[in-house]
């Protein structure tokens, strides 16, 4: 299982140190949570604050676009250093020119799908993607609970990219995972765990991704 520690829960005064610190502790993936007071109730930052941090990791730069327009903002955060770009379905863009548009940058795309989205609304992009990220809580805020029958989309795609025989496809989770459900998220078919708070509220970073790792074996 790789983990993707969420940086929402990170202490921003910080923020380079932090990824830094994610870095040391094993983290797969930097998961960047973005977000616009529009298309979620909250606000986090923009392309200018990623490209200041992006030299503190060599870590893949997995940045969640919780914002209504995405589109007007995929060459900012693919000049600034993002890896993936996984933005929601449900958004205002036209999906399958976000898509294309961040592929031009030679990056991976994903799409995202709210709790309430069925997730067949992605389907008809899995050709043309190379992630798909399950949200099980509603997007906005860290340290909420995991929603279980969530796990039930994850199976569903697993299935459906089976049957498509989709090559290299990662299925992501984000939300609520810790200790006491990784272990279900792996059996479902996740590739890539999103850690927040089980990871920034450990004592140990270190010790609490191995333990997230080992769990899953
Ligand atoms: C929520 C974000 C998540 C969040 C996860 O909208 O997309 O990435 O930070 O945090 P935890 O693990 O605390 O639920
Ligand atoms: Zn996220």
């Amino acid at each position: 299982m790789y983990i993707a520690p969420s940086l929402l829960s990170c202490d921003f005064s910080r923020f380079g140190e932090e990824i830094e610190r994610m870095d040391k502790a094993g983290a797969d993936y930097m998961h960047l949570d973005v977000m616009d007071g529009h298309f979620v109730p909250n606000l986090t930052f923009g392309a200018p604050i990623l490209k200041w941090v992006r030299s503190y990791t060599d870590k893949p730069f997995d940045v969640h676009l919780m914002i209504s327009e995405p589109l007007k903002y995929i060459d900012d955060f693919a000049d600034a250093g993002a890896d993936i770009i996984t933005f929601h379905v449900e958004c205002d863009s036209d999906i399958a020119e976000t898509i294309g548009k961040i592929k031009s940058h030679g990056i991976k795309a994903g799409l995202v799908v709210k709790p309430k989205t069925d997730i067949s609304a992605v389907y008809p992009y899995l050709e043309s993607i190379d992630m798909v990220l399950v949200m099980s809580v509603e997007p906005g805020f860290g340290g909420q609970s995991f929603m279980a029958d969530m796990l039930q989309k994850v199976k569903e795609l697993k299935e459906e990219v089976t049957a498509r025989k989709l090559k290299d496809f990662l299925i992501e989770i984000d939300g609520g995972i810790g200790e006491q459900n990784i272990k279900m998220c792996a059996e479902a078919g996740v590739d890539i765990c999103v850690a927040g708070t089980s990871v920034f509220k450990a004592e140990d970073a270190g010790e609490a991704i191995k333990t997230l790792k080992a769990l899953c074996e």
